[in-house]
């Protein structure tokens, strides 16, 4: 990590405040105090040394800061302060990690190289468990030492003599028994299923009552007893927090149900020296938390940065024009203009900044820098999807910034195909903007833990905003984020009155392989980072499509716009060659923006304009139109086939 980008080690001041014990006697409530400060010094460190690391990757390097100063404990602790919400948590290979820290302490590795790395069996997934269910936490006042548990459980399984206290059972069996009723309870959790929770938690409590057996160790206090009785007599799923052996218990409620059982609950709890905590469990995203949906903004920069291939794999490499010695014109009779949707606007550029960001601080600096080099360069710009501005109005600046810098250039607001008419009517006015793209993006909801699972209203939906919007005189883009869009896509879009699409094909920056790297483990998805059609591949099976063709030839116009893995001139005249209007770049400009600045991308875009006038030259084509018709192409073995 700090081998990378070496930064000098600089003096810092840390203080630390938490509301983390009890006021009147100073004990601890055993919430995992030391997990949440490690957790809050890491990120603060990685703030203060400017290092930009994902949630997964502050995880890791938390509970890498942790396992070396405390020998036992699962980190389930450190990925609850990291990621906030209700998360499912296995641990990881304490042996494995200690070898791995060696390594990096003789310099035969580096925490770089440990923290992208997958490590066996580790796995946090946030899961989704909504508004319906609260949480009851108890304080039986006793603090429980987890490090002097979780060792006497250790000494009782490596004293080999597991079976003394319990002959019919092991720690294996525990373990095996463990794991399925763990993933029941989280199961039972996203359903929001309160039978399935009891459940769940009576086969936990009595698996952990054959440990304290097997092992000789007290989990459950009596006093944690009496907690989960009270909750089990009104019918609440209850169990020991932690490594049990004192502290907290916790019960789970239906939200409609919570205020009428929990006075009563923590009214008995109190007759039993139970002191109730008044917690509530961090929400995320969809109820507006700023830091979480901030933090997937900054990943997706971050993560897209890095995974940035200057040697996209879009296909563009097959498609090689057919040189023309003889051009008959004179650079200056090139004009590379094209009209966009109603024929009454022309860009001078068959080029455009494509949908990237919006949503954080750092998302409204790059719109910031995106918008100011869109106004130099008189380029058309989008901006990230403004759901995030949509859910939580606070973060409308986010977005509206580039209007700020940009007051007159071509803006698009970007949406969700599951956005309805008024909130793409609200986007548009965030923006001002003079047209609309919606996006695409199954297989990034479905690879993100936290993602969309139903798509079943997307036509519907874009039927109604495109209808909304038409009579603002706005028009729609339906765009692809990575995936690529077949014919058959097209026609059904067009069916539904949309008349222009950006297919945001496969080969450049990569949301499924993004996603994938959030969940920091083997998420079982890798095998979609290649899932859909390239660029060139869409463009193809579009071009190539009757049915398309005999529409646009009757009034009904489909406009196609080229983006994904869009890195040169050339492949911009390639996409127009193909039958697009214009080429949408993202990964590339985004890839200048960070790496180099402001001024190298509005030098990087000046050049690409010339260039591109120069490729036509070289063509022998004076006008997109010209090129369409009268270039030719030689397109090697792979284009696509439906
Ligand atoms: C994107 N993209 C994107 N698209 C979209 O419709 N809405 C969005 O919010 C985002 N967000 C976003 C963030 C970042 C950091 C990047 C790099 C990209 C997708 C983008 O518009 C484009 O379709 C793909 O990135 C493919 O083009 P490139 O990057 O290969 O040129």
């Amino acid at each position: 990590l700090l081998d990378e980008g070496k930064p000098a080690i600089n003096l810092y001041n840390l203080r630390i405040e938490s509301d983390l014990d009890d006021k009147k006697t100073g004990k601890k409530y055993g919430l995992g105090s030391s997990a949440a400060v490690t957790v809050a010094a890491v990120r603060a460190l990685c703030k203060w040394y400017g290092l930009t690391l994902t949630t997964p990757e502050l995880c890791k390097l938390a509970i890498i800061a942790s396992s070396l100063v405390k020998k036992s404990g699962s980190g389930g602790d450190v990925a609850a302060s990291t990621y906030g919400g209700w998360v499912m948590y296995r641990a990881y290979n304490r042996e494995w990690l200690e070898a791995e820290i060696e390594m990096i302490e003789s310099g035969d590795s580096s925490l770089h190289k440990l923290l992208r790395k997958k490590w066996p069996r580790f796995e946090v997934k946030r899961l989704k468990v909504g508004a319906g269910l609260r949480l009851l936490v108890g304080w039986t006042g006793s603090p429980a030492s987890s490090a002097e548990l979780v060792g006497s459980v250790k000494a009782g399984v490596e004293s080999g003599d597991l079976t003394a206290h319990n002959p019919a059972k092991t720690y294996e069996d525990f373990c095996v028994q463990s794991e399925k009723c763990v993933q029941k309870i989280a199961n039972a959790l996203e359903n929001g299923n309160i039978d399935a929770l009891l459940s769940g938690f009576a086969q936990n409590r009595a698996l952990l009552k054959d440990l304290g057996e097997i092992t000789g160790t007290l989990i459950e206090t009596p006093k944690l007893t009496r907690l989960i009785e009270v909750a089990d007599n009104a019918g609440l799923p209850a169990k020991t927090s932690g490594a049990g052996g004192g502290d907290c218990g916790i019960a789970i409620a239906r939200a409609e149900d919570f205020d009428a059982v929990s006075a009563r609950i923590e009214e008995e709890w109190q007759n039993n020296g139970i002191e109730a905590l008044g917690l509530k469990v961090a929400e995320f995203d969809e109820s507006g938390d700023l830091s979480l949906i901030e933090q997937r903004k900054d990943d997706h920069i971050e993560i897209a940065y890095r995974q940035y291939n200057a040697q996209a794999e879009s296909g563009f490499e097959h498609v090689r024009f057919i040189p023309n010695a003889l051009p008959q014109l004179a650079l200056n009779d090139v004009d590379t203009s094209v009209k966009v949707f109603d024929e009454t606007t022309k860009w001078d550029t068959p080029l455009y900044i494509n949908a990237m960001t919006g949503g954080s601080k750092k998302g409204e600096n790059i719109n910031e820098s995106l918008a100011r080099v869109a106004a130099k360069t008189g380029l058309a710009m989008a901006s990230g999807s403004l759901s995030a501005a949509l859910k939580n109005p606070r973060l409308a600046e986010t977005f509206s910034v580039i209007r700020r810098f940009n007051p007159r250039g071509f803006v698009m607001a970007n949406v969700s195909a599951g956005a309805s008419a008024e909130q793409a009517i609200k986007a548009v006015e965030i923006l001002q903007a003079n047209a609309l793209q919606i996006h695409l993006n199954a297989a990034q909801e479905l690879v993100m833990s936290e993602g969309d699972r139903d798509f079943s209203a997307w036509l519907n939906n874009i039927e109604t905003i495109v209808s909304a919007l038409d009579s603002m005189k706005v028009p729609v883009v339906v765009k692809e984020t990575g995936c690529g869009m077949s014919a058959r896509d097209v026609l059904r879009l067009q069916n539904v009155g949309v008349r222009a699409v950006d297919v945001g094909g496969r080969g450049g920056t990569n949301f499924v392989a993004i996603e994938n790297a959030r969940r920091g483990r083997e998420s079982g998805y890798e095998f979609l980072d290649s899932w859909g059609l390239t660029t060139v591949e869409s463009l193809i099976d579009i071009a190539q499509c009757d049915e398309i063709l005999r529409e646009q030839r009757d009034s009904a116009q489909m406009q196609v716009f080229a983006s994904g893995g869009v890195r040169t001139p050339l492949d911009v005249v390639r996409s127009l060659r193909l039958g697009a209007s214009a080429a949408g770049v993202a990964g590339e400009f985004l890839h200048t923006l960070i790496s180099e600045g402001e001024d190298a991308l509005v030098e990087q875009i000046e050049s690409w304009k010339a260039q591109i006038r120069v490729i036509m030259a070289l063509l022998g084509c004076k006008n997109i139109e010209d090129l369409r018709e009268n270039s030719r192409i030689l397109i090697e073995a792979k284009s696509c086939a439906l």
